[in-house]
């Protein structure tokens, strides 16, 4: 069973592993301002991965009349959601996998650390969908880990979440010491689940889509915050 669709781990990554993520705020609102350029001050967006919500969340602050589609394969999760956001009709919630995603026409598309779980030919298949769900002037924006370019460096990333990760546990909880935290990242900081691709593949698949003016628009060691426009 994936660890996903373990709730000792949601509770865990919601309190002190997402928060720990390093400019996670930036990177959503760097979001909102390349949507700016569409402009358009209502549009229709799909959440891959959407987790508990905060992309969503942020997107329906800046841009409250927008539709969305918010999809996630874990139950815990897609509860969360229609918790939040069940009672407005222009949401609509699927409990799915993104491999099995069935695209409508939408405006803009974003992810936030989803993709990175499925392989290199579903991640390509994703992009596929993506590329021909968008109406132009559309926008994929996909806030990811990815794999840097070599082992020194991967170790430097990843020492440093980790570093992140403790103290915002130490934060919950002060009785937290190294050795206790050892075991709680060993049991639910598996970076073996992922399955992390280099932005510069990444980038080649987008801009072979057709997608213009891929760019990476933030990045901080393995998080990075990249996409494309599909323009008329
Ligand atoms: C790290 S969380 C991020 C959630 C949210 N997007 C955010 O930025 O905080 C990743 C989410 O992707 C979901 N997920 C992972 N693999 C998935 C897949 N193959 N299909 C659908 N959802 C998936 C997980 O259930 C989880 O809710």
């Amino acid at each position: 069973m994936s660890k996903w669709l373990d709730t000792g781990k949601i509770d865990f990554y919601l309190n002190v592993i997402h928060p720990a993520i390093p400019f996670y705020p930036e990177m959503l609102d760097q979001m909102i301002s390349l949507i700016g350029p569409l402009g358009k001050k209502s549009f229709r967006f799909v959440d891959l991965g959407a987790g508990n919500g905060p992309i969503t969340q942020k997107v329906l602050d800046e841009f409250p009349d927008s539709t969305g589609t918010l999809l996630d394969f874990n139950p815990e999760m897609v509860r969360f959601l229609n918790e939040q956001f069940g009672n407005r009709d222009t949401i609509t919630i699927q409990n799915q996998k993104i491999e099995e995603w069935d695209p409508t026409p939408c405006d803009v598309v974003v992810s936030g650390l989803a993709i990175h779980h499925l392989t290199d030919e579903d991640k390509q298949e994703c992009y596929q969908k993506i590329f021909s769900a968008l109406t132009p002037p559309g926008l994929f924006l996909n806030l990811d880990l990815v794999t840097l370019n070599g082992f020194l460096i991967q170790e430097l990333s990843h020492q440093d979440f980790l570093d992140r990760v403790y103290s915002k546990a130490v934060e919950k909880d002060e009785t937290m010491d190294r050795q206790s935290f050892q075991k709680l990242s060993d049991k639910y900081i598996d970076i073996h689940e992922d399955t992390l691709t280099d932005l510069d593949t990444q980038l080649h698949w987008l801009r072979t889509l057709g997608f213009q003016q891929v760019d990476v628009f933030f990045k901080y060691y393995k998080f990075a915050l990249f996409g494309g426009f599909k323009l008329p």
